[in-house]
């Protein structure tokens, strides 16, 4: 059995998961035997019983199987837990572990890439799905002032809202609300190039916006922020550092990411997810 790792969804094809994590073990001259999984619907379960029963030694978890890999985990981190989703998974005294490290992704990015300050801003989150769960948690322990979280389905916005003990404020309530120095779009609209019905007014000046998404444009969103004056960015960057947070977990050293990120915007390689 050789020591294997694999990233799980369906689409799978075009995961740059693989690429990404055998540049991380190449700054240690390693290499690692990494792979595209894409089981069907109703196999995903069984496909990572076998993964891990034949060598598998760490996995990630994309969409649309991050709350069934929760499901299945015997232990799972806080940040999990808040999640209700895991996107790593490892086996531990013979118990599937689960974290996941989303969050920390988007956080590393914001605060580290991009040097975006957090602490006593306000926070504007949009959307209420996996995605922005995902994330939640992570950020309130940022020390913004406020987070703040609309939806387009106002009821998904407040049922997050009550879990995570924030304000959740209708879309067309925004404009009774003091500008945001931060806008995290977390809805899946820049996927089908749609845009938010967002208005202006709730830009602070010098805001700062960025999309979870990422495409080779900068998408609606990023479009309707730059027209505004706000800095903008994609999530490559927070695709990365979710990255490296997974590695860490699983090889107990954490690799290096502004090279990689600069190197995979320069070489402008495919960027679907
Ligand atoms: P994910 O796991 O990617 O978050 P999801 O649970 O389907 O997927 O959630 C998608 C999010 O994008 C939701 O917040 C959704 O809004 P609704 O809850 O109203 O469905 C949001 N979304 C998707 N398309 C959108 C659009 N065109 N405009 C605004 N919000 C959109």
């Amino acid at each position: 059995m050789s020591a294997k790792y694999a990233v799980f969804g369906q689409p799978v094809a075009h995961s740059k998961s693989p690429q990404i994590h055998q540049a991380f073990a190449a700054q240690r001259s390693q290499t690692l035997n990494y792979e595209r999984l894409g089981p069907q619907e109703d196999e995903f379960e069984s496909a990572v019983e076998t993964f891990f029963a034949t060598g598998g030694l760490g996995a990630n978890v994309t969409l649309p199987f991050k709350e069934r890999a929760y499901a299945m985990c015997e232990v799972r981190t806080e940040r999990a837990e808040q999640a209700q989703a895991v996107n790593t998974l490892w086996v531990e005294n013979g118990q599937l572990h689960g974290d996941n490290t989303d969050g920390a992704g988007l956080l590393g990015d914001i605060t580290r890439n991009l040097n975006w300050k957090l602490i006593n801003k306000r926070i504007l989150v949009v959307g209420a799905g996996g995605a922005v769960r995902g994330i939640l948690g992570c950020l309130l322990t940022a020390g913004a002032q406020e987070v703040v979280i609309t939806n387009r389905t106002f009821e998904r916005a407040e049922e997050l809202a009550q879990q995570f003990g924030i304000r959740a404020v209708a879309l067309d309530a925004l404009t009774d609300e003091a500008p945001f120095h931060i806008i995290i779009n977390g809805t899946s609209a820049s996927l089908a190039g749609a845009s938010l019905p967002l208005p202006i007014t709730i830009l602070a000046s010098n805001a700062y916006c960025y999309d979870m998404m990422y495409g080779e444009e900068p998408t609606p969103f990023m479009q309707w922020a730059q027209a505004q004056g706000a800095d903008v960015s994609d999530g490559l960057g927070m695709l990365v550092q979710q990255a490296a947070e997974s590695f860490y977990r699983w090889h107990g050293w954490r690799p290096a990411t502004v090279a990689l990120l600069k190197t995979m915007r320069d070489s402008s390689i495919e960027t679907s997810v």
